[in-house]
């Protein structure tokens, strides 16, 4: 300032000097006078010009000009260009966090301190049913009318989380059963709140389903050793000849070969859920498993109905198939001891195997037994499922045949194949990826 008032001076001054020295003394006033109009005119002038500027759009500043106001508006120019760029900067930073933020599959929602919505992200919006935009600075509460959400809210209790249902119209729709949210509320920034929910339904399902498997393993354990233990004091208390002692005996072996088998067949399926993919390298030949299974298949047959099943077996074409030796003989006679326990006595069972037009491998049991309702079908292949369980039993099943046969499927890239009529009879199919199988004309006899 006292820069500016020296300026101000000097040209005053020097104007009039230059007046005196022209005009003589007598206008040496006149001289200073119209040198500091000229110089506050020329001043407001270029005052004018960058407020002008300023009001409007910074980019229009002058350029460097001479004096004090050419270096103010550079200065200005200068501060203006870095504080744009550092909010554009800011700006774009802010929105690669909410673009991370929206990928997220939690859903994430912003409150005030009002308990108001200020942002959410997209996964957020459709478990709650809120529309991002429009429902901006409504009450999350309004929104959210789960009693248990809206007390947990409110409570600034946030320890630990509230489980509740979605309550968005597409989560609804999209799964038959309700999808189950964990929400945690975390403060921040004094008394505004950020709410993460969770999708929990798969967990649910998964610790639901563990809590019946125990409950299922127990179940099956404890009904022959309650037998067994039941033979055990007969046998300690009652005084009995020797042929019904040996009776005792044998349903005593029959109970605890019932527990064996059990057992295996848990062991059998945590081995298969825990190991890799068996590899594509090895390849055996069908005729060779088919052979297998008739054995089997044979002396099943008349242990369990004195005159037999009618038992065919048919090879359509030659083939090979890769993977685990063990594990496809498993599953092929699986499904073929079911067939033969559950048709009764003189009934048909056909074991086929055949190529289809698209290069994959169909592996067939069909019986004339009773058949299964439509109805249990799709959960033939739960653990411990069985449609009538006393007939199970007499025949020795725990119902985790099927469950084995599709793990074995599902880890050589089969497809498990049911259908069935009730009172005709029912197929069993295992369908073999192409890339599984070939053709093996060089090895047939
Ligand atoms: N060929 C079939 N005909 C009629 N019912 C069948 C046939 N195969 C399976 N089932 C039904 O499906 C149920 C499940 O079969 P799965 O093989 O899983 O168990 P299981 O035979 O009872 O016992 P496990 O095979 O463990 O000894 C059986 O209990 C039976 O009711
Ligand atoms: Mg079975």
């Amino acid at each position: 300032m006292p820069f500016r008032i020296a300026t101000f001076l000097i040209a005053s001054l020097a104007i009039g000097a230059g007046a005196v020295a022209i005009f003589g003394w007598k206008f040496g006033w006149l001289g200073a006078w119209l040198g500091a109009a000229l110089w506050l005119a020329l001043d407001a002038w270029r005052a004018e010009r960058l407020l002008r500027v300023l009001r409007n759009d910074a980019s229009g500043l002058p350029t460097r000009g001479a004096g004090v106001w050419g270096e103010l508006s550079e200065r200005i120019r200068k501060l203006l260009r870095e504080r744009e760029q550092q909010t554009r900067q800011a700006e774009d930073r802010l929105q690669e966090f909410l673009a991370a933020i929206q990928a997220s599959p939690n859903g994430v929602i912003l409150l005030d301190e009002q308990g108001r919505i200020e942002w959410c992200n997209q996964t957020a919006a459709s478990q709650f049913g809120i529309d991002a935009e429009r429902d901006l600075l409504q009450h999350l509460a309004n929104l959210v009318r789960d009693p248990a959400f809206v007390a947990y809210l409110a409570s600034w209790n946030y320890s630990r989380d509230v489980v509740i249902d979605a309550s968005g119209p597409r989560q609804a729709q999209q799964r038959s059963h309700p999808v189950r949210l964990s929400v945690q509320v975390h403060p921040y920034a004094g008394n505004r709140r950020m709410l993460l929910t969770r999708d929990i339904t798969a967990l649910e399902q998964a610790e639901a389903m563990r809590r019946d498997f125990v409950a299922n393993v127990s179940h099956e354990i404890r009904t022959p050793l309650t037998v067994l233990a039941g033979f055990v004091e007969t046998l300690q208390n009652l005084p009995l000849d020797a042929d019904e002692r040996a009776r005792y005996l044998s349903l005593m072996g029959q109970q605890s070969h019932r527990m064996e088998t059990l057992v295996n067949d848990l062991l059998t399926l945590s081995r298969l859920e825990g190991s890799a993919a068996p590899s594509g390298n090895q390849w055996i030949r069908i005729r060779a498993l088919l052979a297998q299974c008739e054995d089997e298949a044979r002396g099943l047959s008349g242990r369990l109905a004195p005159q037999g099943h009618r038992l065919s077996f048919s090879i359509e074409a030659e083939s090979e198939i890769s993977g685990a030796p063990t594990e496809l003989q498993s599953a092929m006679s699986n499904l073929l001891s079911n067939a033969i326990r559950y048709t009764p006595g003189g009934g048909e069972v056909a074991v086929s195997w055949r190529l289809l037009p698209d290069g994959r491998g169909e592996y067939a049991v069909r019986d004339t037994g009773p058949g299964i309702a439509a109805e249990h079908i799709p959960r033939l292949t739960e653990r411990f499922y069985r449609i009538d369980r006393s007939r199970s039993r007499e025949t020795g099943g725990t119902g985790l045949g099927l469950a084995i046969v599709k793990h074995i499927a599902q880890r050589h890239g089969a497809e498990l194949r049911i259908e069935s009529t009730v009172g005709k009879g029912s197929r069993f199919a295992l369908v073999f990826t192409a890339t599984r199988v070939r053709e093996a004309r060089v090895l047939a006899k």
